[in-house]
Formats: structure tokens, sequence, C-alpha cells
């Protein structure tokens, strides 16, 4: 009982807090304090210190890169993906050379299910190559 009574004192209170007028002040320190969370930022996005957060964090691996992007397409075959781990299917991509699968993996393959960086579009052009090298590496 004690309990019930003192939860709504507490509920008075609190009510009563958010009653009380404002400085122009203290709004503003409010706000300054509130500013980092309600402030959302998309990878990528250079206006709102996107870019330092993404630096800080640093390039993501081939490997996340493929797990994250490549995966979906890449290890089930979908619309004619050569699979990881597929020697047969690589080789004579890897014939090709780097330069040329490190471009297909950045700008895509015209007419084909392989779409300019499978997609990621907030991958970098280097995340998206050493996506390209996880795959060489373990499909040879
Ligand atoms: C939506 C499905 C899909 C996703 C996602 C996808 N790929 Fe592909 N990828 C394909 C298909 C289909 C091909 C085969 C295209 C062809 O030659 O017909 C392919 C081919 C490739 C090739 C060989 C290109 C060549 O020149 O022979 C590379 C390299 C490649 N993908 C890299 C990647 C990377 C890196 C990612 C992730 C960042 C990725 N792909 C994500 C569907 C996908």
């Amino acid at each position: 009982m004690t309990r019930i009574v003192f939860s709504f004192l507490a509920l008075g209170l609190a009510f009563s807090a958010f009653a009380v007028d404002l400085t122009d002040a203290q709004r503003a320190e409010i706000e300054q304090r509130i500013k980092p969370v309600g402030e959302s930022c998309m990878l990528g996005d250079n206006s709102c210190g996107g870019s330092a957060a993404v630096a800080s964090s640093g390039p993501r691996s081939g490997e996340e890169v493929y797990n994250a992007a490549c995966m979906a397409c890449h290890s089930t075959g979908a619309a004619g993906a050569p699979k990881y781990g597929d020697a047969t299917a690589w080789a004579e991509r890897i014939a090709k050379g780097k330069d040329v699968l490190h471009d297909s993996g950045v700008n895509g393959l015209a007419g084909t299910g392989m779409i300019a960086k499978g997609g990621c579009m907030n991958c970098s052009d280097e995340e998206v190559m050493a996506a390209v090298d996880y795959m060489i590496d373990g499909s040879q």
C-alpha cells in the first residue's frame, strides 16, 4: 500500500516537473544535451559527421563485405552467379585478371544479375575490391 502511494507521488512529481516553464537558456541546454541521440546519420553521408564515423571504424574486410553483400547470390549461385569456392566456375573469370574482376565488382556486369557493388551502395570501391579478392582467394 505504501508502495502504491509512493509511486503515485513519484508520478505526480514527474508530471509537475514537465509542467515547469523552461527558460530559453534551459531549453537550449536540453536540446544540446539530447541532440546526439536525436540526430541520425546514414552511412556514407558526409554532411553530418558520417564520414568521420565511417573512417574511424575503418574499412570492412573482404570477408565482412562478402557476408553482408555478396553471399546472397554468390553462395547459392542465384541468377547464375559463380559460387564461392567453385574453382571451375571461377577459373575462366580469374583468367580475365584481377583488375577486370575488381571492375565487375564495383561497376557490375551490364545485362547480368551482377549489379554494381552487388547492390551495396554504402560499400566503398576498396571494400568491394577486397570482397572480390576474398572470393578469388577462396575459389581456386
Ligand atoms: C543479386 C545477385 C548478386 C549479388 C548480390 C552479387 N553478385 Fe556478383 N555476380 C552475380 C552474377 C549473376 C554474376 C555472373 C554474371 C555473369 O557473368 O553472367 C556475378 C559475377 C561476379 C563476378 C565475376 C565478374 C566477371 O567479370 O566475371 C565478380 C567479381 C562478382 N560477381 C563480385 C561480386 C561482389 C564483390 C559482390 C558483393 C559486393 C557481388 N558480386 C554481389 C550476382 C550477384
